[in-house]
């Protein structure tokens, strides 16, 4: 059995990430990157949001993956290095490996403690399969390391299921999608798969990320957590609530916290004032066409598009060649 090889690209400092986090509390409307609601509380909240009646994200990928598998696997190519984008408990990619016949296997996330049990698990059950863990944080584009030592001439699979891409906006997308072009590499049938939220109707949206029982609210309001140990401010849950908000403009749901009365927030050096009613916008979960969607893949360089869904439309899988 081959040994998992890991690799953990340098983390930005605690001051860094501090900085980052003060500038956008700071801004006029207050925001925050959604990848600090996944600490090691908010991660297992969404997983417990992945249950939830009202949240189907998780559930119609996975159907329309089993539905249309032996459909990806003739489009899909065989041996492939699989790069799988957030890989976390490696569950999804797990359930390909073998169907989809790859060839390597390497698991991104930002953090590579998350992903050595998973790794170690996962290579039990395919004990011939190359595999490796990167830690990097690639929210603003993926870079992959000389050290990964990828083999030019295999083909890759970059893999970005669950929707993820929802919490870009249209124009950082084309950004984040470019970055993902080139980490294609130059090998033939090299390409992404990628699964995409599609837009429907308000009511449903808003419930399924304002949930009867709570659980998407402890997942927003957690971040006030996280924020508290990460800058030393005094945030307390308790004058806060959670938001979500159909943007049909903008064709997205918007997670906010919203002060529940006029308030001051302090940490080592500075201050922030919210009036009652004032929000952190702390996520952003676009919603696309498949037609808007394809555009979108189109702008970013990739070639020809495939798309697969679930028999009622809700979720989309493309398979994008580079
Ligand atoms: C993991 C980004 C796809 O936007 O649906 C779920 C995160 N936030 N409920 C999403 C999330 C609130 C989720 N993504």
């Amino acid at each position: 059995m081959p040994n998992a090889q890991f690799i953990q690209i340098s983390q930005p400092n605690a001051a860094a990430v501090a900085q980052e986090l003060l500038q956008g509390l700071c801004a006029p409307q207050a925001m925050t990157s959604p990848k600090y609601l996944y600490d090691a509380l908010g991660s297992r909240l969404f997983e417990a949001i992945t249950e939830l009646p009202e949240y189907d994200v998780t559930r119609t990928e996975a159907r329309a993956m089993q539905l249309h598998s032996s459909d990806m696997a003739m489009h899909l190519p065989k041996n492939a290095c699989w790069i799988d984008l957030g890989a976390g408990n490696c569950e999804k990619a797990g359930r390909l490996l073998g169907p989809m016949a790859a060839g390597r296997y390497v698991a991104v996330d930002i953090s590579v403690d998350f992903l050595r049990s998973a790794i170690e698990n996962l290579q039990r059950q395919h004990p011939d399969l190359p595999m490796m863990g990167l830690g990097t944080d690639f929210s603003c584009g993926l870079d992959l390391p000389d050290s990964l030592n990828l083999d030019p001439a295999q083909p890759r699979v970059l893999f970005y299921p669950g929707s993820s891409i929802g919490n870009f906006t249209p124009e950082q997308a084309v950004g984040f999608l470019r970055s993902l072009h080139s980490a294609c590499g130059t090998a033939a049938s090299s390409g992404l798969l990628i699964g995409v939220d599609l837009l429907k109707n308000a009511d449903e949206l808003e419930a399924a990320y304002d949930d009867a029982l709570g659980v998407t609210a402890a997942f927003n309001l957690n971040l006030l957590l996280h924020i508290n140990r990460l800058v030393g401010s005094d945030f307390k849950v308790r004058d806060w609530q959670h938001l979500s908000r159909f943007n049909a403009e903008q064709s997205r749901v918007e997670m906010h916290l919203r002060a529940r009365h006029a308030l001051r927030v302090q940490w080592p050096g500075g201050e922030r004032l919210f009036a009652a009613g004032q929000t952190i916008h702390t996520e952003n979960a676009c919603k696309w066409t498949v037609s808007g969607f394809d555009a979108l893949l189109q702008s970013a360089g990739f070639k020809s598009t495939r798309c697969w869904t679930d028999p009622a439309t809700r979720f989309a899988l493309f398979w994008a060649t580079a």
